[in-house]
């Protein structure tokens, strides 16, 4: 064997060796445990293989230290720390990335529990209607401790067809109408809709809300779970109190982690006992947590978000084509930006033959892994991802059960 030939490959062709075809990425191919996956579309990251065996390697190293010694904490403190370059440099724009303080805590939900407790004791908490059940709960759960009120907006099913200004004007007229005459509220608002996959378009929402007066009485937390590593880079990180996301969703990591960015944190600002701030946690640290991030922030870096993203909206398309005589896609007429999450149901002429639970048994069946939604009572709405890890048979076979799934 020749001297160049014995050279160690950087990781990025390492990876790269398994992109065979345009169509395939079987590089990322998710561990399945046995299990058949015919489709894999949900929102949080199943293993794959080479971010397991990076963040066992990781982990395995850290074993060799005595826990609490201080080569311990130094590589759980410079993990934290090339996770914060890696997400500055992967998904924050280059002109402010440095500004932002980026921590890590055990979940999206307890991130968006920390980004309330820093809004200045708000006496309303307003809900966005494009809120994941488990944030709901959190704002439930905060507003019982505080003795704030929770305010979430009214919107029906049929208004996530309506074109985005519409939305829009139904949105903000009611915000105006709780924060009328208040103190302080606090807004919480997702970039994307967990349940349409369709993006908000939060900035031009902040700066229609500050235009209405809420600049000084509202603190705006946004919910980037869907929105971080989505086909896109997270926006209005700057214009809002928080940024909240999820490593364990379109970053991939293999454990659940929150992030929080936020900017222009004032000196003394509460430090949560279990975040990943400047220092360790005060709690006992997850190292599975920290080696998990690290390992899945380097994998994208190596295959690049770009390629991976183009990858996703190919799958999307080809979805598209292939179930649009018999489905609606939610909001497709809005005028919204797309993602690579969608949401569909069946074209008025067209019937499940399954209620809600017997549709979710019946994909699960075929291995078809999808969220069948109860937001509209009389008809489910059934959402569908396509991250990376999934190629154009992965479809074909979703599509192929989808088509027997209608009367
Ligand atoms: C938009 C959104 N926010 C928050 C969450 C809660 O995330 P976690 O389970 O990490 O608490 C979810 C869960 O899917 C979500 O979709």
């Amino acid at each position: 064997m020749t001297r160049a030939a014995r050279q160690v490959l950087p990781a990025e062709e390492l990876l790269l060796a398994g992109y065979k075809r345009p169509e395939s990425l079987n590089v990322v191919a998710p561990v399945t445990n046995g299990d058949n996956l015919n489709f894999y579309g949900l929102a949080v990251a199943p293993e794959i293989n080479w971010i397991r065996n990076s963040t066992n390697e990781l982990v395995h190293l850290y074993q060799h230290y005595v826990p609490g010694s201080a080569r311990a904490t130094a590589l759980l403190l410079e993990l934290a720390d090339e996770c914060r370059t890696l997400i500055r440099e992967l998904l924050l724009e280059s002109g402010s990335r440095e500004r932002f303080r980026i921590e890590f805590v055990g979940g999206t939900s307890r991130a968006v529990e920390i980004a309330l407790a820093r809004a200045d004791r708000p006496q309303k908490v307003i809900v966005s209607p494009f809120e994941h059940p488990s944030v709901m709960e959190v704002a439930r759960w905060f507003v019982a401790i505080s003795g704030a009120q929770l305010c979430p907006l009214r919107f029906a099913p049929q208004d996530h067809f309506r074109s985005w200004p519409e939305q829009e004007d139904i949105l903000v007229k009611q915000v105006a109408e709780v924060i009328k005459g208040n103190r302080l509220a606090a807004l919480i608002l997702s970039e994307v809709n967990y349940a349409t996959g369709l993006v908000i378009p939060v900035e031009q929402v902040i700066d229609r809300l500050h235009r209405c007066g809420a600049q000084a009485n509202l603190k705006i937390i946004l919910d980037g779970a869907h929105a971080a590593g989505n086909n896109q880079h997270p926006r209005g990180v700057n214009r809002c109190s928080a940024y909240v996301f999820s490593a364990h969703k379109w970053l991939l990591a293999p454990e659940p982690c929150g992030v929080i960015v936020s900017h222009n944190v004032p000196p003394g600002a509460l430090l949560p006992y279990d975040a990943w701030s400047s220092t360790l946690p005060a709690t006992t640290v997850n190292v599975h947590m920290m080696a998990g991030l690290t390992s899945s922030l380097r994998f994208l870096k190596g295959l690049g978000l770009e390629k991976l993203w183009e990858h996703s909206r190919r799958l999307r398309r080809r979805f598209i084509e292939r179930i649009h005589p018999i489905f609606n896609v939610v909001g497709e007429d809005s005028g919204m930006e797309t993602t690579a999450l969608l949401a569909i149901c069946p074209r008025r002429e067209r019937r499940w033959k399954f209620a809600a639970p017997e549709l979710s048994a019946y994909l699960q069946k075929k291995s078809v892994h999808a969220l069948v939604m109860g937001i509209d009572p009389d008809v489910p709405w059934v959402r569908v991802a396509f991250p990376c890890f999934i190629n154009f048979e992965h479809v074909d076979v979703l599509c192929n059960v989808l088509e027997t799934t209608l009367s």
